[in-house]
């Protein structure tokens, strides 16, 4: 049987993984916020038309923050459509995803979902096609208390309290041709820093987050971060990064490449925390900047294509099965994010419900948990507290991102308890041998572990528990992991 060896030492830490890294994202894309989370006619609703049965999923999965309302949809959106007497609203078009937008769910409606999961949100302003001073004022009309227009008019549509939205980002993906007004990095750099200058002068407390590359496979990347780093640095706290993986060139046969994609994903990161590095030290600058990955998942690209429901309300766009394979691919990203904790403070999973997501809802109907719901809830519940460093033999493989390990590991402790997060990527048993040093006392308690005999394998409406985590006492040696299977095993310290 193959065999690896991990060694967490008490004394060698990578940080502190924040729960901001537990958090995910709702766009108006889809099925996602129309018939996902908004479904006024649903049995489980709200009095704000909210599925209550969506709500008390989000609540299980333990998410931070919520990134919304987009994504694309952001670059094409005018928040004033969705404000105010819902009769009086009128529909507009999701240019982003050729989708009719009701404009039954804007800023107030989603600041009560937001409240009732307890989730606050990363509010996404428009620097497509959006100027400063309408940025400006989606801050004033937010977190203002003043006799002022915007702040006044929150109240007239009965919300008398601001509600201190703490997180802002400065557009979306500025740097893709798919994207509504895009921009070359010296053009978006300005406006970002403009913007920023403005929102922060109608609120001091807010945090933004500058838009860094959509994706390390850009031409414009790395340079595009270094040069809107260069032109706004000052004025901003994050810079985005966003990635999907799948199967390269869309080949179910690559399987190899798409396990790896960790590897692809760590050196990512590296590379923009390099880039906030450099441009500090050019600019001589005495703050630092932090890394959001907000929007970060397995994509299987074109699973639902758009063309035969153009300009729907709730029709599916990117609605992706996530089977077995897909939650190990899932739980490697979610460490690498947890290994990186010294400079990624935001992590958002793209998205929460029917788009790429871990939460399934039918109209009318049921809701199902995906395979990638659940490492999130069990890193979100963890995860959370002091990083190590985890030193390891295993076994290696090939591919196109360069050698990877066959098993992959996280380490984090709370205090009381310390979780190695181990992800199987062979296709075959490892025996697992874990060295606790310097912990002072430090017992093996228990191990979750998620698992199926057939890697292929999805939750559905007919099997929903197909997959899903099971605890188990732990062996009194070598830990046995699985084929494909992601582990948690937790040990009680001192
Ligand atoms: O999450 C889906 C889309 O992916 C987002 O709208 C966009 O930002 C990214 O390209």
């Amino acid at each position: 049987m193959k065999k690896a060896k991990l060694i967490v030492n008490k004394n060698y830490t990578i940080g502190t993984a924040e729960k901001g890294i537990f958090s995910a994202f709702v766009e108006h894309m889809g099925r996602c916020v129309y018939g996902g989370i908004y479904e006024p006619s649903h049995k489980t609703a709200d009095e704000n038309g909210f599925r209550n049965d969506v709500i008390d999923a989000v609540s299980e999965m333990g998410v931070d923050k919520i990134r919304y309302p987009g994504g694309n949809f952001v670059s094409g959106y005018d928040w004033e459509d969705g404000i105010g007497r819902k009769q009086d609203r009128k529909p507009s078009l999701n240019l982003a995803w050729f989708q009719t937008e009701p404009n039954e769910v804007g800023v107030d409606e989603f600041m009560a979902f937001s409240e009732k999961t307890g989730c606050p949100p990363v509010m996404a302003v428009n620097l497509g096609v959006g100027s400063p001073m309408s940025a400006a004022h989606l801050v004033e009309y937010c977190n203002l208390d003043t006799p002022t227009k915007y702040a006044m008019l929150r109240k007239k549509n009965g919300r008398e309290k601001p509600y201190g939205i703490r997180y802002w980002c400065l557009g979306n993906e500025m740097d893709g041709s798919w994207q509504i007004g895009s921009k070359s990095a010296e053009e978006y750099g300005d406006a970002a820093r403009e913007t920023a200058k403005l929102m922060k002068w109608v609120d001091r407390n807010i945090l933004v987050t500058l838009c860094g590359s959509s994706g390390s496979e850009m031409p414009s990347y790395p340079e595009w971060d270094r040069i809107v780093l260069e032109r706004a640095y000052e004025q901003v706290d994050f810079i985005s990064l966003h990635k999907y993986y799948g199967y390269p060139e869309l080949d179910k046969t690559r399987r190899a490449d798409f396990l790896a994609s960790y590897v692809d994903f760590d050196k990512f990161i590296s590379v923009t925390e390099a880039t906030v590095n450099y441009v500090k030290c050019k600019t001589r600058s005495k703050k630092d900047v932090y890394l959001s990955v907000d929007e970060w998942n397995v994509w299987h690209k074109g699973e639902t294509p758009i063309e035969t429901s153009m300009w729907g309300v709730d029709v599916p766009r990117e609605e992706n099965s996530y089977n077995m394979l897909d939650a190990a691919v899932f739980s490697t990203l979610i460490g690498t994010l947890v290994n990186h904790a010294n400079s990624v403070k935001i992590a958002c999973l793209a998205q929460l419900v029917n788009v790429l997501a871990p939460i399934v809802t039918e109209k009318d109907g049921r809701l199902l948990k995906q395979s990638i719901f659940y490492p999130f809830k069990i890193a979100s519940e963890k995860l959370a507290g002091t990083v190590y460093n985890t030193v390891s033999e295993t076994g290696e493989f090939d591919s196109v991102y360069g050698k990877a390990r066959e098993v992959f590991f996280a380490a984090v402790s709370n205090g009381k308890r310390l979780t190695v997060l181990a992800v199987n990527l062979a296709d075959e048993d490892v025996a697992l041998t874990v060295e606790t040093e310097r912990f002072n006392g430090c017992t093996i308690k228990e191990i979750t572990e998620i698992y199926a005999s057939d890697p292929l394998c999805c939750n559905t409406f007919e099997s929903p528990e197909a997959i899903k985590p099971v605890t188990k006492n732990p062996p009194a040696g070598e830990i046995q992991l699985k084929p494909y299977s992601v582990n948690f095993i937790d040990y009680e310290t001192k």
